[in-house]
């Protein structure tokens, strides 16, 4: 459930008219709400009550400083894969001790901040990066708690770019493997085993993989208990899909998969660590464009908006849907417009839509592009010399802006010619 509703027949965020925001920030702009963060982190938490847990929120999926404030203040942790995001992560006022560091090519540099902050534990992906951890852990007299990010080798059943759970995927250490990096871990100086960790995929919206991965998961952890590795920590990794279409799509409940993992990982003692991006900020943003023109094209009709593929890359990398709706709450008949929803920028793929069906819209007019509070402004870029979009954030009656608009001058200011050119 979101706060994006008609009220008076206009698009609110909370209490909010969408329409003052664009009249104060002009357009696109991203809008979040404060509410709908707090209740989907409120939600997930509560699926798990009653369990030792821990919930690192995915700061990838969107790592504004006023988003991770929100869910800092609801007491989530956070899952960082970079020293940009660990930054972020610490600023906002996440402890350290609730932090945990992923990803597959993590730097010495990257290391050395993350142990100096104290953070929870680094998720390791292979054996190499291991050799480094340690070796930087004892340069500065520490140990490093690493938790080894196994590949169950399952089918996630998402989208091809964003499933990491198979074999031929570049993430985590092979299922045949893990005992042996257990072993190196005992060997090293500078390391120590505190858990394993697994992340099969994003957007995921049946609990069969999960399932057959955690089944695994659980025989690994007994197998490294008896061979006398302490795993307190077991991390599950992020992945839940939300309704982008929510006529197509029915992701699992929160409370359908903590069920999962009670009844999956049930009598085994340990902290479970969940690392929910998409399922805390996804619905909680929307992108707000105005329609530039309408062009009747021989074959289609085509709603030009002024934001583009540089401002939410989704459909354009993962033929990604997302709602797209009027501002304006269009009334009466059942909608029966059929258009592609593109943006200026040259090239085919930046299309948010093809052959949707909508109510007709004219130029000047308004529409949000729902679902995008996660994985949407922080993958914007500025290609075609396009400005980076402001963001917004709503709680109930108030708004400010969390991110002013880029100036297309100070990106140009940015390049530097040669003196000799
Ligand atoms: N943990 C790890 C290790 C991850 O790699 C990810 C996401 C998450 C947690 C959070 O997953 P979530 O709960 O949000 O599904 N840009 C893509 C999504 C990439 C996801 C990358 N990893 C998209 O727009 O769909």
């Amino acid at each position: 459930m979101d706060h994006f509703t008609y009220k008076d027949g206009r698009l609110h965020a909370e209490d909010i008219d969408l329409d003052a925001v664009a009249n104060a920030v002009g357009t696109p702009f991203y809008c979040y709400s404060v509410r709908t963060l707090q209740r989907h982190y409120r939600v997930f938490k509560a699926a798990f009550e009653g369990l030792d847990n821990l919930v690192c929120y995915a700061v990838k999926a969107n790592s504004n400083q006023a988003v991770l404030k929100v869910l800092a203040d609801a007491g989530a942790g956070a899952d960082v894969v970079s020293i940009g995001e660990l930054k972020r992560a610490l600023k906002a006022g996440i402890a350290p001790s609730k932090i945990v560091f992923a990803g597959v090519g993590k730097t010495t540099e990257e290391m050395q901040a993350a142990i100096e902050a104290g953070i929870c534990q680094f998720n390791v992906e292979s054996e190499p990066e291991l050799n480094v951890l340690s070796e930087v852990a004892v340069s500065m007299g520490q140990v490093a708690p690493v938790s080894v990010r196994v590949n169950p080798d399952v089918d996630a059943k998402t989208h091809a770019k964003i499933s990491t759970g198979n074999a031929e995927n570049k993430f985590g250490i092979s299922w045949g493997q893990v005992p042996g990096i257990y072993a190196r871990i005992a060997a090293l100086p500078g390391v120590e085993a505190v858990g394993v960790d697994m992340h099969i995929g994003s957007q995921l919206t049946d609990l069969e993989p999960l399932k057959l991965a955690f089944t695994k998961l659980v025989g690994l952890v007994k197998q490294l208990r008896s061979d006398g590795h302490d795993i307190r920590n077991i991390d599950l990794g992020g992945g839940l899909g939300i309704p982008y279409d929510p006529a197509e799509e029915t992701p699992p409940s929160p409370n359908a998969y903590g069920a999962l993992v009670r009844e999956q990982l049930a009598g085994i003692d340990a902290r479970i660590i969940l690392e929910p991006g998409r399922l805390i900020a996804g619905n909680a943003g929307v992108l707000v464009s105005k329609v530039v023109y309408i062009k009747e094209g021989d074959a289609r009709r085509f709603v030009i908006l002024d934001a583009a593929m540089n401002d939410l890359m989704r459909p354009a990398m993962y033929g990604a849907y997302h709602a797209i709706v009027p501002l304006k709450e269009p009334v009466g008949d059942t909608p029966s417009w059929v258009a592609d929803y593109v943006g200026p920028v040259c090239e085919s793929s930046d299309t948010f839509a093809e052959q949707r069906l909508g109510h007709a819209l004219v130029s000047g007019d308004l529409v949000a592009l729902k679902s995008a509070g996660a994985y949407s402004a922080v993958m914007a870029n500025s290609y075609n010399s396009r400005a980076l979009v402001p963001e917004v954030m709503v709680m109930g009656n108030k708004f400010t802006v969390i991110r002013p608009r880029e100036e297309v001058d100070a990106i140009i200011a940015k390049d530097i010619v040669p003196d000799w050119l």
